[in-house]
């Protein structure tokens, strides 16, 4: 199965589930977001890669009242139940159905650039090109902000972390939900 088709076709209510197969997941946007510039009245732009339901976009939303969220995401289910959780800032959103690793945002100036969760979904390859583009409209001074899976320099703890990953997912997941 693919990213695209899991995302897609597979993952009915990402919401539901999302604490279950992201370790600490409050805790890794609470992070994101308090990384970003600290003064509210800030009148940022500000994009999401990989924005799911909308999680990290409304935590930007609420931080920053006079700021706009474009959240970039290929699969129609996630932008769908985006636009309904964030539907209290319809004027202030924008909801971009597209895969990130093609579509080439970088002609649009974003002050922050945020992802949880996402990019570990794409090949080496495509990360050096989307690091590119994400470095191309970022302004000088902007910030990349980014929570995602990352391998170290040691296999062995790649392989211990990997194995506390594994426990985390049975200890939460069941049946055909679990894939270890
Ligand atoms: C694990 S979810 C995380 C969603 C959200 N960032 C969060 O933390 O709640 C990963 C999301 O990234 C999206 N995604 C993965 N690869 C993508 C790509 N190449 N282009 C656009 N969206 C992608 C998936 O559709 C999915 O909604």
């Amino acid at each position: 199965m693919t990213v695209y088709t899991h995302f897609a076709k597979t993952v009915g209510d990402y919401d539901t589930v999302a604490d279950k197969v992201v370790f600490k997941n409050d805790e890794l946007h609470q992070l994101l977001i308090e990384a970003m510039p600290t003064k509210k009245e800030k009148k940022l732009q500000i994009l999401d890669l990989g924005s799911g339901t909308g999680h990290g976009m409304k935590l930007a939303l609420e931080k920053y009242p006079n700021s706009a969220v474009t959240g970039i995401d290929f699969s129609p289910k996630m932008i769908e139940k985006a636009r309904q959780n964030l539907s209290k800032y319809t004027e202030r959103i924008k909801l971009l159905k597209k895969d990130f690793n093609f579509y080439d945002f970088s002609d649009q100036k974003y002050h922050v650039i945020l992802s949880a969760i996402a990019i570990h979904n794409s090949t080496d390859i495509q990360k050096e090109k989307l690091y590119k583009k994400i470095y191309d409209s970022l302004p000088k001074g902007g910030y990349f902000i980014n929570g995602d899976f990352f391998k170290t320099d040691s296999k062995l703890i790649d392989k211990r972390l990997l194995e506390l990953y594994c426990n985390y997912l049975k200890s939460n997941l069941k049946g055909k939900e679990l894939e270890c």
